[in-house]
């Protein structure tokens, strides 16, 4: 379904992206996980082609992706959508018109400079907050709500783009462990009903444990581990982290960056 093979990108010397080669047969929750600077988030954008990969292939149900050009990669750019720590969201806006902002690589100039959706739209922007428990929001400025609740918008965006893959980058960095375990469960519920492969950046091993068929460690830019959950012993974690002997399981790669910062709370119940 999606394959990666020796897929590099390089910012002048150094290889954020080194030699990642992947192969997923079907939709699975796929985790990703390694310390800050090990490449997690530029493999997820030169996935989506916000960044352009300086070596390898990438193939997504038999479609070589890093040649699109266009109208075509544009289309892909839809095809997986993207999530973000940030949410990213119009802070001003309304909810709803957030969420009809993933509506906009179909849509003519026209009807965006004039704010114009379909009543058809409308609905489904509704019905998708709904399903993700927060329609009666649907009315506020998107600055009025909790970031769990700003992260179920970004996801609810993401959804009417009807993606077949959701990339995640750290989707509950910034969250509580309360909102945290929302989010996550919103997207392991997005993939149990919709069958969408989802990739998600993490911080925490134990939410890539919980919630993940597939964990994939980087590492310098390299895949330094690819198993499952119960694979993914203290041992190979510490191999992972790169840690010394001190390391823990609650460690995460947020936590040995930035060992005093209080904002930085690891999802362990
Ligand atoms: N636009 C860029 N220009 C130059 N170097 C970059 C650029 N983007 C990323 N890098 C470098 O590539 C490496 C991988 O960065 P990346 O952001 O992918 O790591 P990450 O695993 O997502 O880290 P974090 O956990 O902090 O988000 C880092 O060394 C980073 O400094
Ligand atoms: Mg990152």
């Amino acid at each position: 379904m999606l394959r990666l093979e020796s897929l590099t990108k390089r910012f002048g010397a150094k290889a954020a992206v080194d030699n990642v080669s992947i192969e997923v047969s079907k939709p699975m929750m796929i985790g990703i996980i390694g310390r800050s600077g090990a490449g997690k988030s530029t493999l997820l954008r030169v996935l989506n082609r916000l960044a352009e990969a300086t070596e390898g292939t990438a193939e997504f149900e038999g479609r070589d992706i890093l040649g699109l050009r266009g109208r075509e990669m544009r289309a892909w750019q839809s095809d997986c959508a993207m999530i973000f720590q940030q949410f990213n969201l119009v802070p001003r806006m309304d909810v709803v018109s957030n969420v009809l902002h993933g509506t906009l690589a179909r849509r003519s100039t026209l009807a965006t400079v004039m704010n114009l959706y379909p009543q058809s739209d409308i609905h489904m922007a509704i019905d998708i907050l709904d399903r993700l428990g927060i329609a009666e929001q649907a009315p506020k400025r998107a600055e009025a709500l909790s970031g769990g609740q700003q992260q179920r918008v970004a996801i609810a965006r993401a959804l009417m783009q009807d993606p077949k893959i959701i990339l995640a980058d750290e989707p509950i960095a910034s969250l509580d462990p309360m909102n945290a375990q929302v989010v996550m469960e919103s997207l392991r519920r997005i993939h149990d009903e919709d069958g969408r492969m989802v990739i998600c950046n993490l911080h925490t091993l134990d939410t890539a444990r919980r919630y993940c068929d597939r964990v994939i460690g980087m590492r310098d830019g390299r895949v330094v581990f690819d198993g499952t959950p119960e694979q993914l012993t203290t041992g190979v974690a510490r191999d992972i982290y790169g840690a010394d002997a001190s390391f823990s399981e609650a460690a995460t790669s947020t936590e040995i960056e930035t060992l005093n910062a209080p904002q930085a709370v690891p999802v362990t119940a």
